[in-house]
């Protein structure tokens, strides 16, 4: 692996003999990215990959701490889903589903509605947020093709996220993330998720008053409006861009029903929970929840390729059928939908799933990342610790305002370091220690690939805890 690391720097160097890093400054607009910031960096250019560790032009290497935008299963190294990839691009590298089928998609979609128990059909996409976008279009159409014209109003929870297009931002809005859009947004009701009362850091409710609270607000809003409301939608499991909340036990089961009481289509998104973040495949089916479409990214396809699906239940699919065209067909497509290549990526991948037991390791991994958290949590700028399956978030708060046991001094997010938002620094510190992690704001998190292993995961537990030491001599 080493030589194929040589070999691709004599390749990059011989072909360009310009700093890459300053080419990057000169040319690419990195997506949240401060690129007055990004610009006085000194930026890391990755060139290869191995194992779960990135590789940049100097021969860095880094422990991926965050799975390349949570989506990375297997990590870097060649494995039997590259290689599929590969031939299946020789087999046929692209074939539309406008108006033609392909093996691919075809069986990949058989395989997904085996395990994703209630759903009967999938719909192809490029992304989670495309995957979301098709989800809010169909459940909009579902009732305008039964002739409920009055449905038309989305409900969803305050601080989840569902992607970055218009419709997106609007179910999910995250206000640091969306303020500028604001104007564009389309209208949608918001109701308080855990999460709501969870950012209030002195919050001393107990989880089940939480839940009470949550569901009692959301219960009063459909009762009221049921007769225009058309979908509900939410995360699935853990609500995590908009900052790391994991669901109490039958929070999600019973939005569920309160869906099913007052008849309102449930529309989960799975995109970053979905096959095996939180330890479980179908995490719906872990929350014993039912939802009438859900949503499928990231991991689907081990990272291998911009692939994302939609998947609806019989009810929702048959009511778009109609013996003639009377506009009752589903208004969507891409270019690359149901590409071939990205349907083989998934299929290998979740074949792969079965034949390493990943979910099996993935839950043995979430009990080791368990007993380290004990110790993770002994600093008194450490607030909450958020950990399920291999998802985890570490709250950190200012010292000074909170000397533990004193619960009177309002706690407040720790937001700089060193003169740096704390994102940075931490990404900073972590880089410096061969690992790459990304904070969500004041929340570090530990989003690793799914299939990494314990020797590998106890490096980046390492890293967070002398990431946290280093903080800690900071403020003495
Ligand atoms: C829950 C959730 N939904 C949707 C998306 C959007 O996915 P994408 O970035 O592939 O558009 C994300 C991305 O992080 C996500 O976490």
């Amino acid at each position: 692996m080493k030589d194929n690391n040589k070999n691709t720097k004599n390749i990059i160097n011989l072909e360009n003999n310009k700093d890459l890093s300053n080419q990057d400054k000169k040319y690419v607009w990195h997506p949240y990215t401060q690129m007055q910031l990004w610009n006085a960096q000194n930026n890391k250019v990755i060139t290869s990959g191995s194992d779960f560790y990135l590789i940049d032009e100097k021969n860095n290497r880094y422990l991926d701490g965050i799975a390349n935008m949570w989506c990375s299963v297997w990590g870097y190294s060649s494995n039997p889903v590259i290689k599929s990839i590969c031939d299946q691009y020789k087999q046929l590298p692209h074939s539309t589903l406008f108006g033609l089928a392909n093996k691919p998609s075809i069986q990949l979609a058989e395989k997904i509605v085996k395990l994703a128990k209630g759903m009967s059909k999938v719909f192809y996409s490029d992304n989670g947020s495309t995957a979301m976008e098709v989800a809010l279009k169909m459940a909009i159409q579902y009732w305008k093709n039964k002739r409920f014209t009055k449905k038309t109003k989305i409900v969803s929870l305050e601080n989840g996220y569902h992607g970055d297009t218009i419709a997106t931002m609007s179910m999910g809005y995250v206000d640091s993330y969306f303020n500028p859009y604001k104007s564009l947004l389309i209208n949608t009701m918001k109701v308080s998720a855990p999460s709501s009362f969870e950012k209030n850091l002195d919050c001393f409710m107990s989880e089940s008053e939480i839940v009470e609270k949550c569901l009692a607000e959301t219960e009063s809003l459909f009762q009221k409006e049921s007769q225009k409301i058309a979908v509900f939608v939410m995360e699935s499991g853990a609500q995590i861009a908009g900052g790391v909340s994991i669901y109490p036990k039958k929070y999600q089961k019973k939005l569920s029903e309160l869906c099913k009481k007052y008849d309102i289509l449930l529309v989960l998104d799975e995109i970053a929970t979905g096959f095996g973040r939180l330890g479980n495949m179908v995490e719906y089916l872990a929350q014993n929840s039912e939802p009438d479409i859900v949503c499928y990214g990231k991991a689907l396809n081990g990272g291998y390729f911009p692939i994302a699906v939609t998947l609806a239940t019989k009810e929702v699919f048959d009511a778009f059928l109609a013996p003639f065209d009377d506009n009752k067909q589903f208004f969507h497509g891409h270019t690359y939908t149901g590409h071939p290549v990205g349907c083989t990526a998934c299929l290998t991948n979740l074949e792969l799933y079965e034949k390493r037991k990943l979910i099996q390791q993935i839950q043995k991994n979430s009990e080791y990342i368990n007993k380290r958290t004990r110790e993770l949590a002994d600093f008194n700028f450490v607030n909450r610790i958020r950990h399920k399956g291999l998802l985890l978030g570490i709250e950190l708060i200012r010292p000074n305002n909170n000397p533990k046991g004193e619960s009177k001094i309002k706690k407040k997010p720790l937001l700089f370091l060193k003169g740096l938002p704390v994102n940075h620094y931490i990404m900073k510190e972590s880089l410096k220690r061969g690992v790459f992690l990304r904070s969500l704001g004041n929340i570090i998190t530990m989003i690793p690939p799914l299939a990494i292993s314990k020797e590998k995961l106890e490096i980046l537990l390492n890293t967070n805890y002398e990431i946290l030491k280093t903080i800690e001599k900071s403020q003495n």
